[in-house]
């Protein structure tokens, strides 16, 4: 039996697990909360969908962990969220208590599972994650590049007035300040993206895709968003399961890639049944290289403060 487990029945776990059964390439989705009867009210929901959506993939709605056993995928989601006015890495206590058991539970029942963290602070969590579950580098990874990619795409579309199809964008580095938008590897309709907006123009852009996640919290208030991250989560899960090599951006371990060492950043990767099975190098210009290794160094720094705290 094939199966995907999401943890965390909050609207990112929710939206993840709903969009991951609605592929139909898993016989189950197991979606697990502490809050009792939240994650069986939204799977029974979920399951009354697939009738009208022709899908037959099942959700389990459940509060003990017996039930994810042997998940082939794992998508931690657990965590609080921000509020606005504080950065992702306000949460890094918080979420890092959270992400510990959650870790510790799983992989009590799926010892050989592929995790993939999206709970904020993001590469923190993944790093964590990595390290409680003692799984090899290449089955843990985080999402943020996929979505940081998509809102660039998103604003560019706008911006430039073309079609968001006809946009290729990307994100490496943090999903934080040292976020490294890469403009060189931006395609408009096969053009560059300095072809068609002014530095100014792009400058602005990379600085709304930094803030992305903070604008969203500031309009919503209560909670931070939710549709893109679980559309990226939902394919990353599908890369994994269906072993379609996609490069895609990810929170990755690099190991000497772009002259980073032991480090969870976004950057380009191969993703198929092995997990992240290739970090891709491309040819970044030396101010974004530069801002790559930035990045590097403020993720290692914050990671020093994370095994400072007692979890
Ligand atoms: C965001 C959160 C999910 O960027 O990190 O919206």
């Amino acid at each position: 039996m094939r199966k995907v487990t999401v943890v965390g029945a909050g609207k990112y776990g929710s939206m993840t697990a709903a969009r991951v059964a609605a592929l139909d390439i898993v016989d189950e989705v197991v979606m697990t909360d502490i809050v009792e009867g939240l994650p069986q009210g939204l799977a029974l929901d979920m399951n009354e969908s697939r009738p009208i959506e022709k899908y037959r993939t099942l959700v389990v709605g459940t509060n003990d962990y017996k039930d994810t056993a042997d998940s082939d995928v794992v998508v931690i989601t657990a965590g609080l969220p921000r509020k606005p006015g504080m950065s992702r890495m306000d949460l890094l206590e918080v979420n890092a208590k959270i992400v510990k058991q959650v870790t510790e539970q799983i992989m009590e029942y799926s010892p050989d599972t592929i995790l993939v963290v999206v709970t904020n602070p993001l590469d923190h969590m993944t790093t964590l994650a990595q390290e409680v579950s003692g799984l090899p580098h290449s089955k843990v990874m985080g999402q943020a590049g996929m979505l940081d990619s998509a809102r660039f795409a998103h604003f560019v579309s706008e911006k430039a007035h073309v079609d968001v199809l006809d946009v290729e964008a990307l994100t490496l580095g943090s999903h934080g300040p040292t976020m490294v938008p890469v403009p060189s590897q931006c395609r408009v309709a096969g053009k560059p993206l300095s072809d068609v907006l002014s530095p100014e123009e792009i400058e602005e852009i990379v600085e709304r895709t930094r803030g992305g996640g903070a604008e969203i919290v500031a309009l919503l208030k209560t909670g931070s968003a939710y549709f893109a991250p679980s559309s990226a989560a939902a394919h990353m899960v599908n890369a994994i399961l269906q072993d379609t090599k996609e490069v895609l951006p990810v929170s990755a371990w690099v190991s000497g890639e772009y002259g980073i060492t032991d480090v969870y950043l976004g950057v380009p990767a191969k993703l198929g049944r092995g997990g992240v099975e290739q970090i891709v190098e491309l040819d970044l210009t030396d101010s974004e290289l530069e801002a790559l290794r930035e990045a590097a160094v403020a993720v290692k720094a914050k990671i020093d403060d994370l095994h400072s705290l007692t979890l």
